[in-house]
């Protein structure tokens, strides 16, 4: 597991195909990578304009062992869409796609039914309420790493015609791992699909530019307080793998309008892009929105203006969905005063979805 891990980081040789990977595919990444799809797609999946007797057509590109596709049920569920969900797999991984069959096969769940295509990834004929990739856009191209625009481009493109296969409703959901440049490159597709005027519905509240990419080394990551079951945790220790909460980063693209910050209406909507940082009589924060016509903003509340207009700062998290109203921008940042709003939106939890029998268990902490 552990070699398998440092493969998908690019610091071992170990394939990620093959018996020895499959196994451990089968006996850690799956449960871990189930809720990360179902975290992914919980602020989508209320808008897919789905009715409860349609059955839910889904695209999982490069499913592998179908990990993504247990989460989108498990939000389904969480949500109370009880109906048949069709899924189309597609992999150039035969094994993989047989195992994730008879994953199905055994749980019992009769409402999923799966056909898969042993195939490299391309846009196949159809109509899909929600087309996945999981953690399979950065493994694409590597050849071409060298020359980042050029491969950004060649993948938009690619994302263009998954687009394109989606209902009026639909989403395009990209999930990638939490490193850096995985989550650089996607920053850089997202970029550009913005650009060619693709809608973007989450994780971001503008359309602008992702600031991230002004410097070399940050990335805009999710970070939920998630953790493994705990009949996976020895072996996560044994691998010296975390345990701990569940990191991820992600794009939602749709054809038609709207965020998922419209909930929260007016202006000054922001998400929050780091952890909360507590030094000697401060917290810290960095928001990502608009706010005054910024878009990345370091915002510091000194701990003797905390006041209950204020008080939700101190709760912040990475991901939270906030409002800020009548904070005072300043050369080096924004700063919460006593009269400041900030409102922070109640996030869909993954922590809310039932689980399915035996898939993917993992624990929620309350915050
Ligand atoms: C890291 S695994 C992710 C599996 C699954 N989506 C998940 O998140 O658990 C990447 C998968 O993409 C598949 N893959 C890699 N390159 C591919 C390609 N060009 N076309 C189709 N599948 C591909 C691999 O075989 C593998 O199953």
């Amino acid at each position: 597991m552990a070699a398998l891990s440092a493969s998908y980081n690019g610091l071992s040789d170990m394939p990620t195909t093959g018996e020895r990977a499959l196994a451990a595919r089968l006996g850690f990444s799956f449960a871990r990578d189930v809720p990360k799809a179902a975290a992914a797609v919980r602020e989508v999946v209320c808008h897919l304009g789905l009715d409860q007797e349609t059955p839910v057509r889904l695209l999982d590109v490069g499913a592998g062992l179908g990990a993504m596709t247990w989460g989108v049920l498990r939000a389904l569920r969480g949500h109370g869409h009880a109906q048949t969900m069709e899924a189309l797999w597609m992999d150039t991984d035969a094994r993989a796609l047989a195992l994730g069959q008879a994953i199905v096969e055994h749980s019992g769940q009769t409402a999923l039914q799966v056909r898969h295509l042993v195939q490299r990834v391309h846009a196949p004929a159809g109509r899909f309420h929600l087309v996945l990739m999981g953690q399979v856009l950065s493994e694409l191209d590597r050849e071409l790493e060298p020359n980042e625009d050029k491969r950004a481009d060649r993948h938009a493109d690619l994302l263009m015609g998954f687009v394109d296969l989606l209902t009026p409703d639909g989403a395009l959901v990209v999930v990638e791992p939490a490193l850096r440049d995985r989550t650089r490159h996607l920053h850089r597709v997202r970029d550009r699909l913005v650009t060619r005027g693709v809608p973007l519905f989450a994780p971001c509240l503008h359309d602008r530019g992702c600031p991230m990419l002004e410097t070399r080394d940050d990335w805009c990551h999710e970070k939920l307080a998630v953790d493994l079951p705990s009949w996976l945790v020895p072996v996560a220790r044994v691998a010296g793998l975390r345990y701990q909460g569940l990191t991820f980063s992600y794009a939602v693209f749709r054809r038609s309008a709207g965020k998922v910050g419209d909930r929260l209406g007016g202006a000054g909507k922001l998400r929050v892009v780091s952890d909360l940082l507590r030094t000697k009589g401060k917290r810290e924060v960095l928001l990502c929105g608009d706010l005054e016509g910024r878009c990345l903003v370091r915002t510091t509340r000194l701990d003797r203006d905390g006041t209950l207009t204020n008080a939700a700062f101190e709760t912040l998290s990475r991901g939270d969905l906030v409002r800020v109203e009548g904070a005072t921008c300043g050369v080096h940042g924004v700063r919460i005063e006593r009269t400041t709003l900030v409102e922070r939106s109640v996030r869909e939890s993954p922590g809310n979805l039932p689980q399915a029998r035996g898939i993917g268990t993992a624990t929620v902490r309350e915050r």
